[in-house]
This record gives C-alpha cells, sequence and structure tokens, in this order.
C-alpha cells in the first residue's frame, strides 16, 4: 500500500543530524511517505534534535508545545497525527522525553532511526515507543541505498561517535563510541550521490579525521586515503570534511591539502581555548603551541588554506589571562570564520562537576569582546579576496530575482547576477565586493580565469 503520505521533519544542530534526517526520510519512503515543510499538512512530525547546548534542548520543548496543539485539533477531527522525537535530546532524555511530554509517540536515538517503520507499527497499535539503544546491528547496513535527490553539496555521513571526551561535550554520550563506516559502502554511496547530481561531497563526522574505516582488504584506512579515492569519481568537484579534532591532523591528511586538487582550501578545526590549563581541563590534549603548529604544517603544505574553529568561553575556572591566551591564538592564526560559544554545563559530562563556574555575565562579555575580534578577521579576509577571480560552485537562486549564489574554494557565500540558472555548476568569478552577508561577483567567460587567488 503506498498512498501518499507526508512527513514534516525538523532539523536542530550538526550537519550530521542534516544527514540523518535525510536518511529518515529515504527509510519512511517505501511506506508512501513524502517530505513536506508545512506540519500542518503532515501525518507525521519528526524533530531531530540537538543537546549541544542548554538552548537547544529547552526549544525543543517549547517547539513540541506547538505540536501538541496540532496533534489535539488533528486528533478532534479524527485525523491521524504522530510525534516522533529523535537525536541527541531523544538520545539523553530517553523515557524522560515521555514523561515530560506524554503526547510523544515515538522516541529513538541517531543509531536507531533505521526502525523507523516498526516503531511506527507499534505506535499505530497504541503503543509509546522509546528505543535509544546502541543496537549491535549497524545502522548503515539497515539503511536503503536510494537517497533522495542530493543538492549540489552533498553530506555523507564517514565516521560517528566519539572517544575523545572532552570534559564540556555530550556527543560521546549522545552519539556513542566512535565507529567508521566501509570505505566501499562510502564509494558507493558518493558515486550513486554524483549519478543523482552532487558536485560537493561534504565528508562529515564527529570526529571525521580519526575516520579508520576498512578497505578493500579489511585493513584500516586513512581519511586521507578515503578522500584520495573518492577524488577519483568523475562529476564530484569538490571534497571537504568536517569536523576535526588537531590531535588527529595526520601527515597525510596534511599532506593531501597540497596534492588533492579536489580537497577545498578551507578547513573547521576546533581549538576551543587557547590557554593550555584550559584545554587540559577540557581534555583536549593538546597545548596551544601544537595547534600552532598543525596551522603551520597545513600552509605550508596548502598556502592559501583558510581556517575555522569552535571556541568556549567561560569554561570552569578560566580566568581573564586564560581567555586573553585564547584571543592571542586567535591573532597569531588569523581565522576565516569561526564559531564561538559561552560554556553551558551539559548534565552527565565531567565538566559540570567542576566548582569554579565563571559568571554567566563575564561570560557574556568575553564572548562578546572575542566575537568582534573574530569578526574583524572574518572582515579582512573577505576584503582580501575582493579583486580575485576563484572557482565558484553555485547551489541555488540567490536571495533576489536575477542573481544565483554558490560557495567559494574558501566556504564563501558570492552572489552574482545571472539570468539564468547556474544551480550545479561550476564557473569562474571575479569577487567584486564584500558584504555582511558574503561577496558579490561578477560571472568571468571561462578563458578570464585565473588561477585562484
Ligand atoms: N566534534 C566537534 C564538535 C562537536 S560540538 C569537535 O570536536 O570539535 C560543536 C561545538 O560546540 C564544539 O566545537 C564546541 O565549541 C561547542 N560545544 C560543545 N559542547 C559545549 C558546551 N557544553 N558548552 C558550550 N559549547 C559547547
Ligand atoms: Fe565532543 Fe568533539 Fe570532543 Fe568528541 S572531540 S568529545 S565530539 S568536542
Ligand atoms: Fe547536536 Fe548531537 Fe550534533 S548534540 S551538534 S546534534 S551530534
Amino acid at each position: 500500500m503506498s498512498v501518499s503520505k507526508k512527513v514534516f521533519i525538523k532539523t536542530y544542530g550538526c550537519q550530521m543530524n542534516v544527514y540523518d534526517s535525510a536518511r529518515m526520510a529515504d527509510v519512511l519512503a517505501p511506506l508512501g511517505f513524502s517530505r513536506t515543510e508545512e506540519p500542518e499538512g503532515a501525518e507525521l512530525v519528526i524533530l531531530n534534535t540537538c543537546h549541544i547546548r542548554e538552548k537547544a534542548a529547552e526549544k525543543v520543548y517549547s517547539e513540541l508545545g506547538r505540536f501538541k496543539r496540532l496533534k489535539r485539533a488533528r486528533e478532534a477531527q479524527g485525523e491521524p497525527f504522530m510525534i516522533a522525537v529523535g537525536g541527541c535530546v531523544a538520545q539523553a532524555e530517553g523515557a524522560a522525553l515521555v514523561a515530560r511530554a506524554p503526547f510523544v509517540d515515538i522516541v529513538f536515538g541517531p543509531q536507531t532511526y533505521h526502525r523507523l517503520p516498526e516503531m511506527l507499527v507499534r505506535a499505530n497499535e497504541g503503543e509509546t515507543v522509546v528505543d535509544t539503544e546502541f543496537p549491535l546491528e549497524e545502522k548503515f547496513d539497515h539503511l536503503p541505498e536510494e537517497r533522495e535527490a542530493p543538492g549540489v553539496v552533498a553530506f555523507l555521513t564517514v565516521q560517528e561517535g566519539c572517544d575523545r571526551f572532552c570534559t564540556f561535550c555530550v556527543v560521546p554520550y549522545t552519539r556513542g563510541a566512535e565507529s567508521s563506516r566501509p570505505v566501499a559502502a562510502i564509494e558507493a554511496e558518493a558515486r550513486r550521490l554524483a549519478a543523482q547530481g552532487a558536485r560537493e561531497l561534504v565528508l562529515l563526522g564527529q570526529n571525521v579525521n580519526a575516520y579508520h574505516g576498512p578497505g578493500e582488504n579489511g585493513s584500516p584506512w586513512t581519511l586521507a586515503r578515503l578522500i584520495e579515492r573518492l577524488s577519483a569519481i568523475e562529476g564530484i568537484a569538490r571534497i571537504r570534511y568536517t569536523t576535526s579534532h588537531p590531535r588527529d591532523m595526520t601527515e597525510d591528511l596534511i599532506a593531501a591539502h597540497g596534492t588533492c586538487a579536489k580537497l577545498m582550501p578551507y578547513l573547521h578545526l576546533p581549538v576551543q581555548s587557547g590557554s593550555d590549563r584550559v584545554l587540559a581541563r577540557m581534555n583536549r590534549r593538546h597545548r596551544a603551541e601544537q595547534y600552532l603548529r598543525i596551522v603551520e604544517r597545513l600552509r605550508r603544505a596548502r598556502p592559501d588554506i583558510a581556517l575555522a574553529s569552535d571556541f568556549i568561553v567561560g569554561f570552569p575556572g578560566e580566568t581573564e589571562a586564560d581567555f586573553e591566551a585564547t584571543l592571542e591564538l586567535v591573532r597569531a592564526v588569523g581565522y576565516a570564520q569561526a564559531y564561538s560559544f559561552k560554556y553551558s554545563p551539559r548534565p552527565g559530562t565531567p565538566a559540570a562537576e567542576m566548582k569554579d563556574a565563571v559568571p554567566e555575565a563575564l561570560k557574556a562579555e568575553r564572548l562578546e569582546r572575542l566575537q568582534a575580534l573574530l569578526r574583524e578577521q572574518q572582515r579582512s579576509f573577505n576584503r582580501t579576496c575582493v579583486g580575485a577571480s576563484v572557482e565558484v560552485l553555485f547551489e541555488r537562486a540567490g536571495r533576489r530575482r536575477g542573481q544565483a549564489q554558490g560557495r567559494s574554494p574558501h566556504m564563501q557565500a558570492v552572489h552574482v547576477a545571472s539570468r539564468m540558472s547556474l544551480v550545479g555548476a561550476l564557473r569562474p568569478v571575479r569577487l567584486v565586493g564584500a558584504g555582511p552577508h558574503g561577496l558579490a561577483g561578477e560571472l568571468l567567460a571561462p578563458s578570464d580565469a585565473r588561477a585562484s587567488a
């Protein structure tokens, strides 16, 4: 029976959740479900949640209130409506989520969503389903080969979970132990994505450069070797990977940035703090100096590489001197982009037990200072690119009519005027201006292209 039904999936958190949401839709497609952007017309609503910081979970509960009203209204008319909560809040809260929001029908974790069809059957029979196991069977072996058509840029999870246990982080608990998919499975998925029109692959993992999946003969491959293999796929013009841990930045991966033409000159390499004392308390297992040396080696391999990072300010015990060490590291690196957060204690993590919390007001003040510096660095990076000619991969129509939008090799958003749809095209563009929402460019004839600046 394949009556057409609609599922509304709302995604919070990281790119891995974006990938998972797409795969949930793939799992549900054989049951007749197609994705909709409007919850009002859906029979099934899935919230794919994130637990990384406090407000993320609170947002989920307030969003659930809204769906509760929708569910009551639909049920009053005798229409079916189910609410499922997946992702990292679901994994962390489990049955507690149903206790707080009893109108929820299904709670499932990041490692069990391949079982959604059977969960739906059980829920239809009136059961409240909670499935947040870390099952022994491999989720990826149970996901359908078929994927909904990807965009120009396709996410592809190659590694999941994390064994690093940074003291502030919930990921090792919500996603489970680190595991890598086999090379052959990844390559097959990448080829299908390319055949469906993807031109850029973003290889995903909570700690993606710890990748060590088995190759053809069963021995583990590094991420660098995997990237080299994938770069042979025709149609794929660009490869990126995210997110990396500095300690797993191996020699061969650094070298790949110099030798693999499809590997883009942009790297998100979170450092979190510039203070060795704080880094130690975070259990990051590297010092600021080692991070700076990795950056140096990356720049030697690929001089134009642009760097991005994540920062946490106000980690327990962070002093003014510690914070200044972070500012100093930022000045030493010069980032093209960054994400920065106030430390948020996560239940069950070691840092949540640390006594010397930094007052909220001080966290806010430090965040403001750090972000001012990072904003200035991003602006100045964008300004130095004006005048350069770069290859832009076009992803969508622009915000305004007659505009097309894409990304530079350095991940900057670029807008050009174009009456044609350029979606999927890789075209040389001269960057002519830098604004708050990215760069303005002008299309060049292919012959005008110079090597990118
Ligand atoms: N796996 C990635 C990051 C995962 S979480 C890595 O190792 O870098 C994404 C970012 O959220 C982290 O880099 C960190 O900066 C931030 N973050 C994680 N836990 C946090 C917490 N408890 N409070 C504030 N920010 C946090
Ligand atoms: Fe979390 Fe990343 Fe640390 Fe793993 S490496 S514990 S995902 S911050
Ligand atoms: Fe959030 Fe889970 Fe990703 S906590 S950042 S959705 S791994």
